[in-house]
C-alpha cells in the first residue's frame, strides 16, 4: 500500500514499517518517532518538522564543506546529465582521471595510484585483498595476516569486519575472514600503569606491541598493518609523539605494509587532506570515503605506493577485485567540485586556525564532574564520561545503557545537537562538525552538552 509521504503521520507509519536503520535498535522507535532529517544548510539540519540542529558530527564525519552547496549540486547533475554510469572495469571515464590525478598530487610521497570503491569498508576490503594478491605475485604467498588496534572499527563487510577490532559486532558474524589480529590502541587515558605519565614512553611501548605481534604471528605471515591516525572507536585516540615512525620502522624492518586507514581522518578533518601528513609518516596504502565527496554522492577507494602497483604493472598481472559503481562519474564529479571549495575557501586553514579554540571550548567543560578526559585532534573530538574524575572509574555496563540510551542520545538530539553518545570502549561523545564552524559553532556545541551532561549526571 502506497500513500502520499509528504504528510509527516505516512511518512512515520512508512519508516517504522518499511524502513531498517543501520546499527540500530528498531524496537527504540516502538513508542517514540524516528527522527527524519529533510534538509541541510551549513552546518545546520532540519527535521520533519522544520526544528534545526546543529551538524556536530558531520552526519557521520561526513559533510565537510556542509549541506546545500549548489554548486556541488549542480556538479553532480551536470554529469548525469552528460556520461551517467560507465564502469570503470577495462575504460575510464574523465572525471575519474581528473580526480585520481588530483588525489595523487595531494598524497603524500609516491601515492600516485588510484583505485576507487563505493564505501571505506570496500577501501579496506580492497587493501587487504591487494596486499594479499601483491605478496602473492612477489613470492611471498604465506603473508595474509593484518594487524589492528582494539576497539578500531575499520567497516561492516566480512573483510573489513576482520580487521575491526569490536568483539560484539564481530560475534553474530563469525567466523569472519582469518587472519586479523589485534594490538593495543593509544588510549593514554586508560595507560597500563607502568607508563601512565610519560606520554612518548606509552607511544613506544604501545609501537612496540606491533612489533611483538608481528614476532608472535611469525614475520613471513603479516601482510600488513592497518591504523588511524586518530582512532575514531573508543573516542578519538590520537597517536604519541613519536608512534608512527616507530610503527613506520617496524614495518619496514618485516616488510609489513602500512596501510592508513583515513576513512574519517583524510580530507581536512585533522587540518591536512590526509592524516598521515599531519603526523609525519609515509604509508604504503592510504583508504578514504566521507569526506572525499562531503556525502554528496557515495565514493571511497584507495591511494597506493608506486612501488606497491609494480607486480601490476607489466605481463598479464591483474589486481582481480571491481565494484560496479566504484568511481561513479557523478562521484567523481562532486568530489572534484568539494575539493575545489576546499581550496577557494581554505578550509584546511580554517581548521588550522580554529583548532586550539575548538579545543579550548570542550575543555571548559572540565569543570563538571562526569567528564573525564576531552581529547582529539583538528574538528574530530571525543568526549569521555567517568563516574569518578580521580580514580577514572567508568560505569558499569547498566549506568552505561542507562546513560547512553537512556537518557543522552535522545537529550543532546532534543536539544538541538547532532552529535554520538557511544560506549563501544568507554563511555563518550564524539564531536566532528563540518569544516566551515568557527566559534560560534562551537559555543553552540558546549551550551548544549554543558546542559545535558549537568542534567545526566543529577540522574545518575
Ligand atoms: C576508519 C574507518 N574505516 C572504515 C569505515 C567504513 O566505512 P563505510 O561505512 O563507508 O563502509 C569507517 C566508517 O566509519 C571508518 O571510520
Amino acid at each position: 500500500m502506497t500513500s502520499s509521504l509528504d504528510d509527516i503521520g505516512n511518512a512515520q507509519e512508512a519508516a517504522k514499517r518499511n524502513l531498517w536503520l543501520h546499527f540500530t535498535r528498531m524496537s527504540g522507535y516502538a513508542d517514540s518517532d524516528v527522527p527524519v532529517i529533510v534538509r541541510g544548510s551549513g552546518a545546520y539540519v532540519f527535521d520533519q518538522h522544520g526544528r534545526r540542529y546543529l551538524d556536530g558530527l558531520s552526519g557521520l564525519f561526513v559533510s565537510q564543506v556542509g549541506h546545500g552547496r549548489q554548486e556541488i549540486a549542480e556538479a553532480g547533475a551536470r554529469q548525469a546529465g552528460e556520461l551517467a554510469y560507465f564502469p570503470l572495469w577495462s575504460y575510464a571515464h574523465p572525471k575519474a582521471i581528473e580526480l585520481a590525478q588530483r588525489l595523487a598530487d595531494l598524497a603524500p610521497g609516491d601515492l600516485n595510484r588510484v583505485f576507487f570503491t563505493t564505501s571505506g569498508s570496500e577501501a579496506v576490503e580492497s587493501a587487504w585483498k591487494l596486499a594479499k594478491q601483491y605478496f602473492k605475485l612477489t613470492g611471498q604467498p604465506e603473508r595474509y595476516k593484518v594487524i589492528s588496534r582494539d576497539i578500531a572499527y575499520h567497516g561492516s563487510s566480512m573483510g573489513a569486519l576482520a580487521i575491526t577490532g569490536l568483539a560484539d559486532i564481530k560475534y553474530p558474524f563469525e567466523p569472519l575472514t582469518p587472519g586479523g589480529v589485534r594490538v593495543p590502541n593509544t588510549n593514554f587515558y586508560r595507560a597500563p600503569a607502568f607508563v601512565r605519565d610519560d606520554l612518548e614512553a606509552f607511544g613506544i611501548w604501545a609501537a612496540d606491541e606491533i612489533e611483538r605481534a608481528i614476532l608472535r604471528e611469525g614475520p613471513k605471515s603479516v601482510a600488513a598493518v592497518f591504523l588511524e591516525p586518530v582512532q575514531n572507536s573508543g573516542g578519538c585516540f590520537p597517536p604519541p609523539p613519536g608512534y608512527f615512525q616507530r610503527v613506520r620502522e617496524i614495518c619496514d624492518r618485516y616488510g609489513v605494509l602500512l596501510v592508513s586507514d583515513e576513512v574519517i581522518c583524510a580530507f581536512g578533518r585533522l587540518g591536512y587532506y590526509f592524516g598521515a601528513e599531519r603526523y609525519g609518516y609515509q604509508p604504503d596504502i592510504i583508504t578514504f570515503a566521507k569526506g572525499v565527496t562531503s556525502g554528496y554522492a557515495p565514493l571511497g577507494g584507495m591511494l597506493v605506493s608506486d612501488t606497491l602497483m609494480e607486480p601490476f604493472s607489466s605481463g598479464t598481472a591483474t589486481f582481480l577485485h571491481g565494484i560496479t559503481f566504484a568511481g561513479h562519474p557523478v562521484s567523481t564529479a562532486v568530489a572534484l567540485a568539494n575539493l575545489d571549495i576546499f581550496e577557494k575557501e581554505d578550509l584546511l586553514g580554517n581548521v588550522r586556525a580554529n583548532e586550539a579554540a575548538f579545543r579550548a571550548t570542550l575543555e571548559k567543560l572540565y569543570d563538571l564532574p562526569i567528564v573525564g578526559d576531552v581529547r582529539g585532534a583538528g574538528y574530530f573530538y571525543g568526549i569521555e564520561m567517568v563516574k569518578d574524575k580521580v580514580t577514572r572509574e567508568t560505569f558499569t555496563s547498566e549506568e552505561s545503557e542507562r546513560l547512553l540510551r537512556g537518557f543522552l542520545s535522545q537529550a543532546l538530539f532534543d536539544a538541538g545537537l547532532v552529535c554520538r553518545a557511544d560506549d563501544r570502549g568507554d563511555p563518550v561523545v564524539q564531536l566532528a562538525p563540518p569544516l566551515i564552524c568557527g566559534q560560534e559553532h562551537f559555543d553552540e556545541i558546549e551550551r548544549i552538552l554543558r546542559a545535558v551532561l549537568t542534567e545526566a549526571w543529577a540522574r545518575l
